[in-house]
């Protein structure tokens, strides 16, 4: 029976998408929908009994782009014949040319998705070849494969495919182009998913689609072709993590598991890396590009969200301790503005889902452009993995909270080893780049103290609740940490915030601040401590309430803030990694004070396969 097992997966996937949600089965009467507005347990409010002639089936959940999130848009979509249900991810950019065509030929349109004109597509290739005036191109293959290939030979943008046919009960078919797709290969089972959460509870092998193939899977097996119907064969991959790893594990919700998660995933991404012995840091992905980064005269870094922060500090340790120039850029812009990519340019793109559609076009524009590319991902196997020249992956295991926050961390500690490694060959002292690696296998011992004032952060997050109106200020490096701080606040609490250099402050935004405020400075020892103390009496002697980062120990401190969270002392250049922890913590302590759902923030997705 299908049914259990997609609602079991959609629930997975839920992560990734959740405005609307639907199931079709291909069972005893043909395809039956069922579809509506909401979480999957409304979609679960609405279900049948399963049916044991239910074998095959498709399920989605929807992040809306084209048409409003309601049951109508929701997917499956299904065919003006009733024959054909599609759900699909990405965007048919030339729907508009393609709809007004089917119109012409007399074809009803149901809902406002760019996704119904696939359906729609294959439904009339599909008639058309099955009364026969399409039959000569069939050349042996069956026809709802074939009316599959030929539709998707049309369409413009990007899809991850799953589609079934009425006539052809025991059949499936998967697609992909920029949107994953990978069909676990289980005990008589096949399940075909954008994201391997929905398959490791049944199998962890899977083969993983890549642009323009299609599978088509039956009751004795699969075959892989591309869309030009040209046979493809495709190696049988392990899936790297476990059920474990999605599940709670005890915790109210995914965010805090991860955030609590923070040391152990530190240790796993760093400890292999660190080696203390031959006085250097190890990232196996890209020693073969060791050489041409330690040469490169720019370093250009492409990222968005969360990632595009830990890009910025990545920016910031790369100039500092190997003097190479560099510079971030969200992707999203990056191929818009036709970037100058000299020889000796290296590109970094940072993902921690791997499928960001602007950050994979980022990759592909400089990869034109002919700039080595190199990855730093979570994602095993994703598309950014895959496209990229070579890359690290973080090895954080999955992030299921929407709000990024055990990925950023290692994000940051792979771009400190590689700043290490690169200053270590091209201008600091052995002496230097050793304490670096001893202070960076310290930090995750460091990130469990933070931890530990979880409760204290809570009161502080419960003092200023009722604030609608916050500022996150940082210099130097931990500049990016106050953007970061100011983002998750905003993407969980739903709490305006603005993050900003302390000092910029006083060049306009430091007008907002009266009646108590919240500002939230990252005021630790070090670099410009002297300065961002002034920057801190400018807010308080303006009304603004004070909330400090600050360093273990820090008297003065407590003198001028409303309230104060230590963390361990660690050279400036390493403070990113644990500074950002009570900001992570006061963002999920602040939505869950608001009734908040922090796994799965309004408007937000986890991974964004859309431009
Ligand atoms: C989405 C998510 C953000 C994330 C960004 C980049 O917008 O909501 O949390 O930072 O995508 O995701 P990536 O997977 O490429 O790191």
């Amino acid at each position: 029976m299908a049914q259990p097992i997609l609602i079991e997966g959609l629930k997975r996937l839920e992560y990734r998408g959740y405005d609307s949600a639907g199931v079709a089965l291909l069972g005893c009467d043909g395809i039956k929908i069922k579809k509506t507005e909401g979480r999957i347990s409304a979609l679960e409010d609405i279900l049948d009994k399963p049916e044991v002639c239910e074998t095959f089936g498709i399920g989605h959940t929807r992040w809306a782009t084209h048409g409003a999130p309601n049951s109508i848009n929701a997917h499956p979509h299904i065919d003006y014949t009733g024959k054909i249900a599609i759900v699909h991810n990405g965007i048919v950019e030339n729907y508009n040319t393609l709809k007004k065509w089917l119109i012409s030929e007399g074809i009803q349109f149901v809902t406002e998705t760019d996704s119904e004109v696939i359906a729609q597509m294959i439904g009339y290739f599909y008639a058309k070849v099955t009364n026969g005036q399409d039959d000569q191109s069939l050349n042996g293959q069956n026809k709802f494969e074939w009316a599959v290939q030929r539709t998707l030979r049309e369409l413009h943008g990007t899809f991850g495919l799953a589609i079934i046919c009425s006539d052809y009960p025991n059949m499936l078919i998967g697609a992909r182009k920029g949107s994953p797709l990978i069909l676990g290969i289980g005990n008589n089972e096949y399940i075909l998913a954008s994201d391997a959460a929905a398959i490791v509870e049944h199998t962890t092998s899977a083969i993983y689609l890549s642009d323009n193939e299609i599978v088509t899977v039956a009751l004795d097996g699969f075959h892989t072709t591309t869309i030009n119907n040209v046979a493809v064969a495709k190696d049988v991959e392990p899936i790297e993590f476990s059920l474990e790893q999605i599940e709670l594990g005890g915790f109210e919700h995914h965010m805090l598991k991860e955030i609590f998660e923070q040391p152990e995933s530190l240790s796993i991404c760093m400890g292999g890396r660190l080696n203390r012995q031959e006085h250097r840091i190890r990232l196996g992905g890209i020693e073969k590009y060791l050489r041409e980064l330690t040469r490169t005269k720019r370093l250009i870094i492409t990222a968005c969200g969360t990632a595009f922060h830990a890009g910025l500090v990545g920016e910031f340790l790369f100039e500092q301790l190997a003097r190479i120039p560099a510079e971030t850029e969200y992707a999203s812009e990056f191929r818009y503005r036709n970037p100058i990519i000299e020889d000796g340019t290296v590109v970094i793109s940072i993902s921690q889902s791997g499928e960001t559609l602007d950050t994979l076009a980022a990759v592909e524009e400089a990869k034109e452009r002919g700039a080595t590319v190199l990855g730093i991902v979570n994602v095993v196997g994703s598309t950014i993995a895959r496209a990229t020249d070579a890359g690290v992956y973080l090895h954080v295991g999955p992030e299921i909270g929407v709000a990024s926050t055990k990925a950023f961390t290692a994000q940051v500690a792979v771009l400190t080893m590689l700043a290490v490694e690169l200053g270590r060959r091209r201008l600091i002292s052995t002496a230097q780049a050793d304490k670096y690696i001893t202070e960076l296998s310290l930090i995750p011992e460091k990130i469990k103290k933070v931890l530990e004032q979880s409760d204290h952060i809570k009161e502080i997050a419960q003092a200023n609740i009722e604030k609608n109106n916050w500022l996150f200020l940082g210099r130097g490096v931990n500049y990016p940490v106050a953007l970061e701080g100011a983002l998750k606040l905003k993407e969980i609490s739903y709490i305006h915030a603005e993050g900003l250099p302390a000092a910029e402050m006083k060049h306009g935004p430091i007008a907002l601040i009266a009646d108590g405020m919240p500002a939230v400075f990252i005021a630790t020892s070090g670099l410009q401590y002297d300065k961002i103390m002034g920057n801190i009496a400018e807010v308080k002697a303006r009304g603004g309430r004070i909330i400090v980062v600050a360093t273990e120990g820090d008297k003065e401190i407590m003198k001028c803030a409303d309230h104060v969270i230590t963390i361990p002392d660690v050279p400036d250049l390493l403070q990113p990694m644990i500074a950002v922890v009570p900001l992570q913590l006061l963002a999920y302590h602040a939505a869950v004070l608001r009734g908040h759902d922090v796994d799965k923030p309004r408007n937000l997705a986890k991974s964004v396969t859309v431009e």
